[in-house]
């Protein structure tokens, strides 16, 4: 008996955005050391924070697959783009990252619904919900950055902006808190 529950289709397509939340994350690798280096150790920390999330991500998808009986093909991940020239493109290119990774999510979301694969299609919506929730936070920061003057933004104003991002509230767990049933 077929064991596999997911579709050709489908299950390529979660597979490569599997593999793309594991770039999203070495997106966010490369930016925090970008600003790590730069002397802005709290948004090096929120950067890193967030790399572990995008690592999370990378894993429900792996697992969804799993439960589905499909097949998991771990493949290369893609080198992250030149380090940003200011914090503020920095956070351009953090919001386009998102923005590319939401217009992904829509596209299986589209697979799923146009197969009646109503369990994919459920399951993808928590990523609706977390792409919203990102690509607003990525929008806060850029309206921060900018009426503190954008690439032009006085030391003082990035020591406050790095300040406050040390200590903002994410998601991510820290890994050695990870386990198999909460990745
Ligand atoms: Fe997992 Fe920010 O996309």
């Amino acid at each position: 008996m077929n064991t596999n529950r997911l579709s050709k289709t489908l299950s390529d397509g979660l597979n490569s955005q599997m593999t793309k939340e594991a770039a999203a994350s070495q997106i966010y690798l490369s930016y925090g050391a970008w600003a790590d280096s730069e002397g802005y150790g709290g948004i090096a920390n929120f950067l890193f924070r967030h790399a572990n999330e995008e690592r999370n991500h990378m894993t429900k998808f792996l697992e969804y697959i799993l439960k589905r009986g499909a097949k998991v093909k771990i493949e290369a991940i893609p080198a992250p783009p030149a380090d940003p020239t200011s914090v503020q493109d920095c956070f351009d290119k953090v919001l386009q990252s998102e923005i590319d990774n939401t217009n992904a999510i829509y596209k299986l979301v589209k697979m799923s619904f146009d197969e009646g694969d109503w369990a994919t299609w459920n399951f993808l919506q928590w990523f609706v919900k977390e792409q919203t929730e990102e690509e607003t936070l990525a929008l806060n920061l850029l309206d921060k950055i900018k009426i503190a003057g954008g690439i032009k933004a006085s030391g003082d104003a990035l020591y406050e902006l790095d300040r406050d991002l040390e200590k903002a509230p994410d998601e991510a767990q820290l890994a050695q808190t990870k386990t198999a049933d909460n990745p």
